[in-house]
């Protein structure tokens, strides 16, 4: 009987509980004996491993987070790091390797793969910032908290007539920004891809005042150039001239933390099964996500050189919208 493991690692996402349950139940179906990695790589450095039955993934695909625990794990970045990694799954004779996780881990899965582990990745990250999947696992979760979020400030900006700054995560990838900015209905955008100065949102705003708006809602993804922080001391500066009441929310941790969505629990549900077939058919050295509605493989190593495309005319459909 073949052993495999699974582990999740950097940003925790809504969905992750519910690829480990399918990859343990999955595996178990096709004979595999499963094993879960605690805390990431640095769980896999330290040999921190831990046999897993359907029973001990009950109860866990409705849940967020993951039941694994993760890691930012800077040792793994070095030769040591990733060698005792290989060693400690040697040691224990598991010859198959499931990485849960965003950009980072998939590089990580890469370097463990060109040292000869038969590792699938699962893209699962809330940023959706890597090519190969349409949509990673969590994103969409991430998505419906911010709308929820912006949903309740654009009730209180109309109320008091004011601009509600509202900084969403995402990384280096504006898709939660902009995403939530379109759904959200708002006024101005800001994504590190197609950056916008301060005193373009300013006009942006107060031109959306001058058709007859009487409140406004700037999404900014955090990893724009000019971030809330940036936005809020230019509006302070200028706040005798532009004559906006504003206020800043920042989302930061909260968009992580949600319930899965039915679309991750299903996507999590098809590529954890996937991942622990394709290990079983001796694929590996691949991605698996989601491409136009179905589980996809790619190659992992141009994806982790690869930064997510974006969309110009998402941004263009939005400035349409907010009129
Ligand atoms: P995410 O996977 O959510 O993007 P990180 O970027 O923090 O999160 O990556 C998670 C972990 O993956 C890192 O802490 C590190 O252990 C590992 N990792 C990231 N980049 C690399 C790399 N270039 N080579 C090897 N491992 C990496
Ligand atoms: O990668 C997921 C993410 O939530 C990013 O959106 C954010 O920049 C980062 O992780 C925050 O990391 P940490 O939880 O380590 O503060």
């Amino acid at each position: 009987m073949s052993r495999v493991a699974v582990l999740t690692s950097g940003g925790d996402a809504p969905g992750m509980n519910a690829a480990i349950r399918a990859a343990v139940r999955g595996g178990i179906a096709l004979g595999i004996e499963m094993f879960g990695v605690r805390h990431g790589y640095s769980g896999l450095i330290a040999g921190d491993f831990v046999p897993l039955g359907p029973r001990d993934v009950g109860g866990i695909i409705e849940v967020g987070g993951t039941m694994l625990g993760t890691s930012r794990c800077p040792a793994f970045l070095t030769d040591e790091g990733q060698e005792s990694a290989v060693r400690q799954l040697l040691q224990r004779d598991i010859s198959g390797l499931i990485v849960i996780g965003g950009n980072g881990s998939q590089t990580g899965a890469l370097a463990l793969s060109r040292r000869g582990v038969a590792v699938v990745g699962i893209a699962s990250t809330i940023d959706n910032d890597l090519v190969g999947s349409d949509i990673t696992l969590g994103a969409t979760t991430a998505l419906g908290i911010a709308l929820e979020a912006i949903d309740r400030l654009r009730v209180t900006a109309s109320a008091h007539g004011r601009v509600f700054l509202v900084e969403v995560m995402g990384r280096t990838c504006g898709y939660l920004a902009l995403m939530a900015g379109i759904a959200g209905g708002a006024e101005a955008i800001l994504i590190p891809e197609a950056e916008q100065s301060p005193e373009q949102v300013a006009a942006a705003i107060k031109d959306a005042y001058q058709r007859g708006k009487s409140h406004a809602i700037i999404v900014v993804a955090e990893g724009a150039r000019y971030d809330a922080d940036a936005l809020a001391d230019y509006f302070t500066e200028h706040a005798q001239r532009l004559r906006f009441e504003l206020r800043v929310t920042k989302l930061g941790h909260v968009q992580r933390g949600g319930v899965p969505c039915p679309f991750d629990r299903l996507s999590a549900s098809l590529l954890g099964a996937a991942a622990v077939e394709r290990i079983q058919a001796g694929q590996h050295g691949i991605l698996l996500g989601i491409v136009g509605g179905e589980v996809a493989a790619q190659p992992l190593a141009p994806i982790c050189r690869s930064p997510k495309p974006h969309a110009p005319h998402w941004l263009e459909l939005a400035r349409i919208l907010a009129r």
